[in-house]
């Protein structure tokens, strides 16, 4: 595998693998990389010939009280897996190279509607960075397809929508949370719980597993379930972002009738705030 890290020698290697007619798949990231991640490298192998993967903490998408300065940035190990995983390129680019004018004077990317929901509430700017930073890469890059985890189902469908509206030439493809064994969505932000805040950790999935198996056996009182997860969920240890039960296709509150749902979920455990979600069919 190779790193590169300025854009002009990424756009010239890519341009040659383009000219010998291959299909490129592009898996962007903040790094500190996990088993979710290496699958999403695996989806992006079998979904095209070369492969490119990003590393970078992107500034725009953290709030002010966020943790951008802690964020884990461990390049070397994340080369070493990346290389296992048979990724071709990584890109690695500096914040001068990707905010040529500084993080002021930019042009943002805003997905209106989607992008105040959910974790759009608590993270006001957060979608607008992270659309604004994924069209970049898209300009860069030029991949025929991408692949984002589900894990960030609201993520994903931000993007999704930017690609539409803005007419940009690129699949997306969404690839399935990866799980530890007690259900608990991986995530680069785990690595902020405390061992005792690990063995709470899993209840955020299994309260999410018990609401969607009442929804499925019937129970429509979604705003009481919603609630009563909350509960749960405080009484385990964590604080309240969250809980909520929703149509997929606009993820607005789901109303009875509505059959094709997804229950999004944040809550906060320690210096983590974890997300997850699971989709419901009716
Ligand atoms: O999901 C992430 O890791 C980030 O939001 C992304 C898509 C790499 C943009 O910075």
């Amino acid at each position: 595998m190779q790193t590169i890290h300025s854009i002009t020698e990424l756009q010239a290697v890519l341009g040659n693998e383009r000219a010998a007619n291959k299909r490129i798949a592009f898996v962007p990231t903040m790094g500190n990389l996990h088993e979710g991640h290496i699958q999403l490298i695996h989806q992006a192998n079998r979904n095209a010939d070369i492969t490119v993967a990003s590393i970078f903490v992107n500034p725009l998408q953290f709030g002010e009280n966020e943790d951008l300065d802690a964020y884990p940035r461990t390049l070397q190990s994340d080369q070493e897996k990346l290389s296992a995983a048979d990724c071709d390129y990584l890109f690695a680019p500096k914040m001068e190279d990707m905010y040529p004018n500084g993080q002021v004077i930019q042009t943002l990317v805003e997905v209106p509607g989607i992008s105040q929901l959910h974790c759009g509430i608590s993270r006001p700017i957060h979608f607008r960075g992270v659309a604004t930073v994924v069209c970049k890469l898209f300009g860069i890059v030029r991949p025929d397809v991408a692949i984002f985890g589900e894990k960030d189902f609201q993520q994903l469908m931000v993007i999704r929508r930017m690609t539409e509206d803005l007419f940009l030439p690129v699949e997306i493809q969404g690839a399935p949370i990866a799980r530890a064994e007690s259900g608990l969505a991986l995530s680069s932000r785990n690595g902020y719980l405390s061992e005792q805040e690990m063995e709470i950790a899993p209840t955020l999935n299994r309260t999410i597993r018990e609401t969607v198996a009442q929804v499925i056996s019937g129970n429509h009182d979604y705003s009481q379930l919603e609630e009563s997860a909350q509960q749960q969920l405080e009484e385990a240890g964590f604080k309240r972002d969250y809980f909520n039960i929703c149509r997929r296709h606009d993820l607005q509150p789901a109303q009875p009738e509505d059959k094709e749902l997804v229950l999004v979920a944040a809550a906060y455990l320690g210096k983590a705030r974890l997300i997850d979600n699971m989709v419901i069919d009716l």
